[in-house]
């Protein structure tokens, strides 16, 4: 099966600092791919890469086997990859609902059509209940659902979420967890940047790391955390020592 996106040689530099080098990798249809590595590896730098906030130095992204390199961030949006922040950016002076609706807008200018989609949204995220709440009223965890529900509120074929379980607890994560298996279902592929192993093993086809802007490995979750090179880059023994626990 042709890959939905390919990342094909990406460097990226700020002046003399390589932030991503050489990389590649790519993204089926249907299918969850998580990219770990240190802080500083290059993960989000990537991101801004793959989504056109940044133009990289050298190297392709190809989507549905079209160049998207260069695109603007809006056009690439447009095609159908949605990216979530780091660093969150809820509109505080709106509420959740308008928020959501913010993303629709892309596809539509009607604001019925625009409201069905948030309807729709706000249901799957599990953000109905808090849809007149203002942004700036929100906990954290809130704030990042809101975060992914203005993403898919776009109706992208490739949601992109980075750290998006940060700073939540093992609830909040779970939610997170079924959330994404559940967008797999609707047919959509995943892109997840994310720290907490106990999270993204269960639900990821396939995990590329990045150490030092540099691909180390890719594959399947349970070769990925047996690697020694990943263990002696980025896990150590934490994740080691609690498997053995559990
Ligand atoms: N806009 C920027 N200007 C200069 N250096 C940057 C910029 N963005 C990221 N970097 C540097 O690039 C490297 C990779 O950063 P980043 O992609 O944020 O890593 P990660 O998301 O994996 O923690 C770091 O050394 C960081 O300081
Ligand atoms: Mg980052």
């Amino acid at each position: 099966m042709k890959p939905l996106l390919e990342i094909k040689n990406i460097t990226m530099k700020f002046g003399s600092l390589v932030a991503n080098e050489d990389v590649s990798f790519t993204i089926h249809e249907n299918e969850i791919v998580s990219l770990i590595g240190p802080n500083g590896a290059g993960k989000t730098t990537l991101f801004n890469c793959i989504t056109g906030f940044y133009k990289p130095f050298s190297g392709n992204v190809v989507y549905r086997g079209k160049d998207i390199t260069g695109m603007t961030s809006y056009e690439i949006c447009s095609l159908g990859i949605t990216r979530t922040f780091q660093i969150v950016k809820t509109l505080n002076e709106m509420t959740v609902e308008e928020n959501v609706m913010t993303g629709a807008f892309l596809h539509t200018r009607s604001r019925k059509r625009a409201a069905r989609t948030t309807g729709d949204i706000l249901e799957l995220t599990g953000l109905i209940s808090k849809k007149n709440i203002l942004g700036a009223n929100l906990t954290i965890a809130d704030r990042k659902r809101v975060e992914i529900a203005r993403a898919l509120a776009t109706n992208p074929r490739i949601l992109m979420l980075d750290e998006c379980m940060a700073g939540l607890n093992q609830t909040e994560i779970k939610d997170v967890m079924s959330l994404c298996l559940r967008l797999k279902e609707r047919g959509l592929s995943l892109l997840i940047v994310e720290h907490i192993m106990e999270a993204i093993m269960p639900i990821s086809d396939n995990i590329v790391v990045l150490n030092a802007g540099k691909k180390i490995t890719e594959g399947i979750p349970q070769d990925v955390v047996n690697n020694e090179e990943v263990i002696k880059a980025y896990l150590g023994d934490r994740y080691h020592a609690k498997s053995k626990k559990s």
